[in-house]
């Protein structure tokens, strides 16, 4: 098969199984520019964290080519607290509907308050308090007079309706995505490779879908491999069953987003991947694939983020 007979031959093996990324979140048709940049604002507020240090975007990063997440296996809180779960990219959030590691959550909406109140992050002593210094704050006043102009008095709804709002607003933009949506050239032969294996070895049986994950949940097949400290689902439902079950992140923007796992334990892609072997594929992962495989991976990634 000539280049472009195998491109298009798997161009349209991978848009049915795979697809690729809608250019807005579902539960969007809302947010107004004015909900979203009152969303930008408040996770930008370093007044918004006890001590006025941190928020969200410390450990959540985005501005230029920062893609989302701190780089930390696990992150500090405020107060130098350290968290034990690794802090996962929110690029594409809007796309998943389990959320945190352990699938706490379900929609971004009632997620959006937690990080204030949670002790190992903002650390803030309640939601009145978070209501209170947005109210003190008189900078907030226009933004809310633009966001919700019929009621702009400061409420926890809008801040969970005006945060997720901003949630959904960032979604990346790859070369996977303009291989699918019809530019054949955008892939190289190799990185094809990788998409074929990808989908051959069965990691699209968990990181399935055109967020390749974020919508479900894996356990290794050898728990004796997990850190014993996480029980991960478990301590949601305290099912016996969901011991050591994690959330099957997304591997968009894999490649800008190490180190790797709920724990932060591993720092390589290629680590990461051959742990992947202790998940059930359709086969053994040879060491040489790994290479074709992160060449795939890698274009995942958002064209304007290097992290
Ligand atoms: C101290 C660092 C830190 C701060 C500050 C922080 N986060 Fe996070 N974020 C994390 C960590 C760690 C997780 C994973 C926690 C877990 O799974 O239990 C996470 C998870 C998330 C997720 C779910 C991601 C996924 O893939 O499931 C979203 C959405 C999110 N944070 C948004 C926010 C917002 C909004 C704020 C501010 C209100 C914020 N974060 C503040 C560290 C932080
Ligand atoms: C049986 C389900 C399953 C299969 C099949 C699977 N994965 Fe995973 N993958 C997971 C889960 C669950 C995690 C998170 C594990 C954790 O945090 O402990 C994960 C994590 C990863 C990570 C780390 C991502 C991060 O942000 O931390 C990479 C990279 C990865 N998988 C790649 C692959 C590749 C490549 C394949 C195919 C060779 C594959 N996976 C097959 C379930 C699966």
């Amino acid at each position: 098969m000539n280049d472009i007979a195998y491109a298009n031959n798997l161009q349209s093996i991978a848009k049915t199984q795979i697809g690729s990324l809608p250019v807005s979140s579902p539960g969007s048709e809302n947010d107004t520019i004015a909900i979203v940049e009152l969303g930008n604002k408040i996770f930008r507020d370093i007044n918004l964290s006890e001590n006025r240090i941190q928020a969200c975007i410390t450990c959540h990063p985005l501005n230029g080519r920062s893609a989302g997440m701190d780089r930390q296996s696990t992150s500090r809180g405020t107060f130098g607290q350290l968290g034990k779960r690794n802090t996962p990219t929110i690029l594409n959030i809007g796309f998943s509907n389990v959320i945190f590691w352990d699938g706490r959550r379900n929609q971004l909406y009632d997620q959006a308050i937690d990080p204030f109140i949670n002790p190992l992050e903002m650390s803030l002593p309640s939601e009145t308090e978070l209501i209170q210094r947005i109210q003190n704050d008189p900078t907030y006043q226009e933004y809310f007079i633009n966001a919700f102009p019929e009621d702009p008095n400061p409420t926890l709804h809008h801040v969970r309706t005006s945060i997720s709002a901003f949630e959904r607003s960032l979604i990346s933009n790859s070369r996977y995505d303009d291989f699918i949506n019809g530019n054949l050239i955008a892939m190289t032969r190799q990185e094809l490779d990788g998409l074929k294996l990808f989908m051959e070895i069965g990691c699209t049986n968990c990181h399935s879908g055109f967020t390749l994950g974020g919508n479900g949940f894996g356990r290794l097949e050898n728990p004796s491999l997990y850190n014993p400290n996480d029980l991960g689902k478990f301590e949601v439902t305290g099912d016996p069953n969901d011991r050591y079950v994690f959330k099957v992140p997304s591997l968009r923007n894999v490649s800008l987003t190490q180190p790797y796992f709920h724990d932060g334990s591993v720092s390589t892609l290629n680590e990461a991947i051959e742990r992947m072997n202790a998940y059930g594929l359709n086969r053994n992962i040879q060491k040489q694939e790994i290479d074709t495989l992160i060449l795939f991976l890698k274009t995942l990634s958002d064209k304007t983020k290097t992290n």
